[in-house]
C-alpha cells in the first residue's frame, strides 16, 4: 500500500477528458505530481493549470512513447503510479467491425497501454510502484455490438493478470479497474449517439466517482476492482448462471 500521494509521481493518460481528467485532479489535490496527457491541445491547456505537467501523447505512437517515458524519468527520476486510462470505443454489430476498425480499437486499448507499461516499467518496479490499468465490465463478459470493445479489453486484462505474475516479488503491483457505463463524451465520441435511448434504465457513475474509485485502488493495490454495486452483480450472474443472465438480457429488449 502506498501510505500517502503526496509527492509521488503519478502518470494518467487521457487526462484531457473524462474520467482521466478527474483522476488526474484528484490525485493533484491528493498532493501527488501529476503528468497529465493527450492529444487535443484546447483541452490539454485546460489541464495544465491543474496538474505538475500536462503532455501531448500519442498513446499509439511508439516512439512518441519512448521519448515521453525517458521525459518523464529524467525529470521526476522516476514514477510511481501509471495510471493507462487513454482509450476510444466502438459500438457497431460485427457486420461492420471490419478487420481495420478493430486493429484501431486495439491500437489503442491495447499496444498503447502496453507500451506504456513497457516504457516505465523498469521505474514502476524501482519504486515498487503501481501499473493502474482502467479496463472496463467489457472486459469481464460480453456484450451486444462491442466486439472490437470488448475484444481489447479483454485482453488488455488478461496482459494485465499476466504481468501480474511476471512481477511477483518486484513489490510493484498490477491493478485492473473495471467500471461501468460512465457519464463521459466516451459514447458520443465513438459515434453512439443513441447510448442513452438504447439505456433508459441504466444510470451511468460520475467520472468523479470512477476517480475516487482510482485514487482508492492505486493507494489499497486490489488485483481487480469492479467499481458499482450493480456491475459487481451482474458479472458475478454470469460467472455463475451465464445463461441465465441472457436470458434475462434478451427479455429486456
Ligand atoms: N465512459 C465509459 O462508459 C467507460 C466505461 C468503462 C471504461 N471506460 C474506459 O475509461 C477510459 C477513459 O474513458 P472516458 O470515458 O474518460 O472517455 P473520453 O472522455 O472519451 O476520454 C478518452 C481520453 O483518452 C484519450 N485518448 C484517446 N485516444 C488516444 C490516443 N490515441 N492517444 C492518447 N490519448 C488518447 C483522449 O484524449 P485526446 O482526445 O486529447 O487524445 C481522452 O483524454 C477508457 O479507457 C475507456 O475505455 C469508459
Amino acid at each position: 500500500m502506498l501510505s500517502s500521494l503526496a509527492d509521488r509521481v503519478v502518470v494518467v493518460t487521457g487526462a484531457t477528458s473524462g474520467i482521466g481528467r478527474a483522476a488526474a485532479l484528484r490525485f493533484a489535490a491528493a498532493g501527488a505530481k501529476v503528468v497529465g496527457t493527450g492529444r487535443d491541445q484546447r483541452r490539454l491547456a485546460d489541464l495544465a493549470p491543474h496538474v505538475d505537467c500536462a503532455l501531448t501523447l500519442d498513446v499509439t505512437d511508439p516512439e512518441g512513447v519512448a521519448m515521453f517515458a525517458a521525459a518523464v524519468v529524467d525529470r521526476y527520476g522516476g514514477v510511481d503510479v501509471l495510471v493507462n486510462n487513454a482509450g476510444i470505443g466502438l459500438f457497431r454489430g460485427w457486420e461492420t467491425t471490419d478487420d481495420d476498425a478493430l486493429r484501431r480499437v486495439m491500437d489503442v486499448n491495447l499496444f498503447g497501454p502496453v507500451a506504456l507499461a513497457r516504457a516505465l516499467l523498469p521505474s514502476l518496479i524501482a519504486r515498487k510502484g503501481v501499473l493502474l490499468q482502467v479496463a472496463s465490465v467489457a472486459g469481464k463478459r460480453g456484450y451486444a455490438k462491442h466486439t472490437a470493445y470488448c475484444a481489447s479489453k479483454h485482453a488488455l486484462i488478461g496482459w494485465s493478470e499476466s504481468l501480474r505474475h511476471d512481477l511477483r516479488g518486484t513489490g510493484c503491483d498490477v491493478v485492473v479497474v473495471c467500471p461501468p457505463a460512465v457519464r463521459t463524451p466516451f459514447f458520443e465520441n465513438a459515434g453512439y449517439m443513441t447510448f442513452d435511448e438504447d439505456h433508459p434504465n441504466l444510470v451511468p457513475m460520475t467520472a468523479d466517482a470512477v476517480a475516487d474509485g482510482i485514487v482508492a485502488a492505486a493507494v489499497e493495490r486490489p488485483r481487480s476492482v469492479i467499481l458499482s454495486p450493480r456491475a459487481r452483480a451482474l458479472y458475478a450472474l454470469s460467472v455463475v448462471a451465464p445463461g441465465l443472465l441472457e436470458t434475462i438480457q434478451r427479455f429486456k429488449k
